[in-house]
């Protein structure tokens, strides 16, 4: 079953309270977080529009402000960069504001991410599109979501972005129990579990923050009760998809050996920060000098 419909659209959840990040997370979404200079949702916005979607929609909640702000004209900052003829920065500051649509819509209650995705439903209309995770960062050298939206044609199911794990941190994530497909790089899945434990987990491959859905799933998202935690969960709806025939139906995943931060994870987080700012020109050199000295002084 193909689909003719090239994916344009993006949607980007950034409703979750942020827990693991308190109290830096209090008054400013985890999604603002600066990763060097830029905040962690610029790279993932940069990420949409190098894959070609550019209608964004994100699901904001409270603080929501800063998130606009940033990706709105700021002709203040601008004129004073200007009249110093800083075009550096001026560019800087005006690149967020250049990167396509965004639309902004309040989730209302953080019901979880399956109510989110739900949200969207009158803005996406009856087109498959894709889901970032405004805290899940991709280096961008990668081109995992591109390949995603292939074989979402393809198939005419929806994708999961997957990876291995080690099998003691698999109760973090979303569980995808596999098979491969004759001669694709992609695999089917069978079943996912949210959360699972070691003993009850299908397999070590973890879901990440990338999917493109086929508009079937607002339908299974209606009708899905809250599940792990009390919230409404994708993977329920993906699992019912997953488990479903006809048109919309089967869940595919992508597997990715690329590298990946998990943004709203302090460890994660300064993980994505020393590799970025390490692998910059301005100050990646310095950096590296300084970090080498810096863990040959720690103890073991
Ligand atoms: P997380 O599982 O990271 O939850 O959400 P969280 O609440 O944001 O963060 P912690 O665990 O409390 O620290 C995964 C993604 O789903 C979005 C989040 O913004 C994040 O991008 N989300 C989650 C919503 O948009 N709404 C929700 O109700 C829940």
């Amino acid at each position: 079953m193909t689909n003719e419909k090239r994916v344009t659209k993006a949607v980007i959840p950034v409703a979750g309270l942020g827990t693991r990040f308190l109290p830096a997370t209090k008054a400013m979404p985890k999604e603002m977080l600066p990763v060097v200079d830029k905040p962690a949702i610029q790279y993932v916005v940069e990420e949409a529009v190098k894959s070609g979607l550019h209608n964004m929609l994100m699901i904001t909640g409270r603080n929501k402000r800063s998130l606009e702000d940033h990706f709105d004209r700021v002709p203040f900052i601008e004129q004073t960069l200007e009249k110093k003829g800083d075009t550096e920065k001026l560019a800087a500051v005006r690149q967020p504001t250049e990167l396509g649509d965004i639309h902004y819509l309040r989730q209302g209650d953080p019901k979880g991410l399956g109510h989110a995705v739900l949200r969207a439903k009158q803005h996406v209309d009856n087109e498959p599109f894709a889901v970032l995770l405004g805290d899940d960062l991709i280096d961008e050298n990668e081109d995992l979501l591109t390949q995603m939206i292939d074989v979402q044609q393809r198939t005419g199911g929806s994708v999961v972005g997957l990876i291995e794990v080690d099998p003691s941190q698999i109760s973090s994530y979303g569980c995808a129990d596999i098979e491969t497909v004759d001669g694709e790089s992609y695999v089917k899945v069978k079943q996912m579990v949210e959360k699972p434990s070691v003993e009850e987990a299908p397999s070590n491959l973890a879901m990440i923050g990338r999917y493109v859905l086929h508009p079937r799933v607002f339908d299974v998202l209606e009708k899905t009760g809250p599940g792990r935690g009390g919230e409404i969960q994708l993977t329920d709806a993906l699992q019912t998809l997953a488990a479903a025939d006809g048109e919309g139906a089967g869940v595919y995943g992508v597997v990715f050996r690329g590298r990946r931060y998990d943004t709203g994870d302090k460890l994660s987080y300064l993980q994505a920060v020393m590799t970025i700012a390490s692998e910059r020109k301005d100050i990646g050199p310095e950096l590296r000098t300084w970090l080498k000295e810096f863990t040959a002084g720690l103890d073991d």
